[in-house]
């Protein structure tokens, strides 16, 4: 039995203290999934008033401790009301930016996230209003990279739910929903669900420009994405390896298929920059992922060398993106790249209308 396995066999035997019966009798694991030690349980719906943090504790007393576990965050999504059920037509998206850019990768760990927090940051300095959504449910890294981990979470007022804001950006993600002691409870399903509620009730006010950095790979989970939220184009980063170079291929394949033009490729770790000497040196043979572009007729905007400086402020809450050594300077070319090709693509936000 794989860890995950044993981890699923665990949460199955789970006693609901609401109702006295196991997690397995009533049907209610919805997904489980291990990363960096959290593990993030989604749930099915519950019964009416079920007492959800006794849930979330007896979740967390099975599971934490075990092997690869130091954490458990646990999502329960709701039944949709008999009255938003009998509703014709459920709201439509509205888009609440000008700009809606969705930051993409296919492979995962090629620094997309990385990337996308460096953009928005560029953006604010070349005098946007600029959002980002992250979009990652299973391993949200907007709290981590914008230095958020232990905000408190996100608080409702009368305009809506308030983005965090850190050096310039307002962002939302899952990562401020699931705190560490409160369960979340999504409407409907559960990424359209999460990515509609924060994209109708977040109070973004009047964005410039709204990032979304996407879950990696080019599954189920992304397709809605891109089928449900009025994105005006994508950004594709791919690492110069061939293996990630594949993947980038499938991201690009996937967005075309619903019609979301591409800005553009960006090449992460394109070369390692020595941050004594200045040089820069070729790792993984720079330049692949422009002959990428070329290939699959995509604009190529930019490469951004390997450098520590980068995964380091990247782990104490700051963006490069906002100072100006070579790594900013990289970042902000790409940036402008991108934001001329949404522009040029007349492609305002589109409004979506869900048909479920
Ligand atoms: N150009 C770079 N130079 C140095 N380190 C980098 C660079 N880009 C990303 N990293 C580091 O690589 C790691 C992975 O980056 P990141 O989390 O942004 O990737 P991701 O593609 O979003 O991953 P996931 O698939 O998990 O969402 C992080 O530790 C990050 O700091
Ligand atoms: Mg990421």
């Amino acid at each position: 039995m794989g860890m995950t396995d044993m981890l699923k066999d665990a949460l199955s035997r789970v006693i609901n203290p609401s109702d006295g019966r196991s997690l397995q009798e009533s049907g209610r694991v919805g997904g489980l999934d291990l990363r960096g030690g959290v593990a993030t349980i989604i749930l099915k719906p519950g019964p009416e008033g079920e007492d959800i943090t006794a849930l979330r504790a007896a979740v967390a007393s099975a599971l934490e401790g075990r092997e690869g576990v130091t954490r458990t965050r646990v999502i329960i999504e709701t039944q949709l009301s008999g009255a938003a059920k009998a509703k014709p037509a459920p709201a439509p998206v509205r888009a609440p930016a000008r700009r809606i850019i969705a930051v993409a990768s296919g492979k995962g760990g090629v620094g997309k996230s990385t990337v996308a927090a460096n953009l928005a940051g560029a953006c604010v300095k070349l005098g946007l209003k600029t959002g980002l959504m992250d979009a990652d449910i299973y391993g949200p890294s907007a709290p981590r990279l914008f230095g958020l981990s232990d905000a408190p979470g996100l608080r409702k007022t009368d305009a809506g739910i308030e983005p965090l804001e850190a050096h310039g950006v307002k962002l939302v993600s899952m990562g401020f929903l699931v705190g560490e002691r409160d369960p979340v409870v999504w409407r409907g399903p559960m990424v359209t669900g999460a990515i509609r509620q924060f994209l109708n009730e977040v109070d973004w006010g009047d964005l410039d420009v709204l990032i979304i950095d996407m879950p990696p790979g080019t599954g189920d989970a992304q397709l809605a994405i891109a089928q449900g939220t009025p994105i005006s184009g994508v950004v594709i980063v791919s690492t110069p390896q061939t293996l990630a170079l594949d993947d980038a291929r499938k991201a690009a394949a996937l967005f075309d298929r619903t019609e979301i033009p591409i800005l553009g490729v960006i090449e992460n770790m394109s070369f390692f920059l020595c941050p004594h000497c200045g040089e820069g040196t070729e790792i993984f043979g720079r330049g692949g992922a422009k002959a990428e572009a070329e290939l699959i007729g995509a604009p190529f905007l930019g490469e951004i060398p390997l450098h520590p400086e980068l995964r380091e402020a990247s782990d104490a809450g700051r963006l490069v993106a906002s100072g100006d050594g070579p790594v900013a300077k990289a970042f902000l070319r790409a940036a402008e790249a991108m934001l001329v090709n949404v522009d040029a693509a007349h492609r305002p936000a589109p409004e979506i209308v869900f048909a479920d």
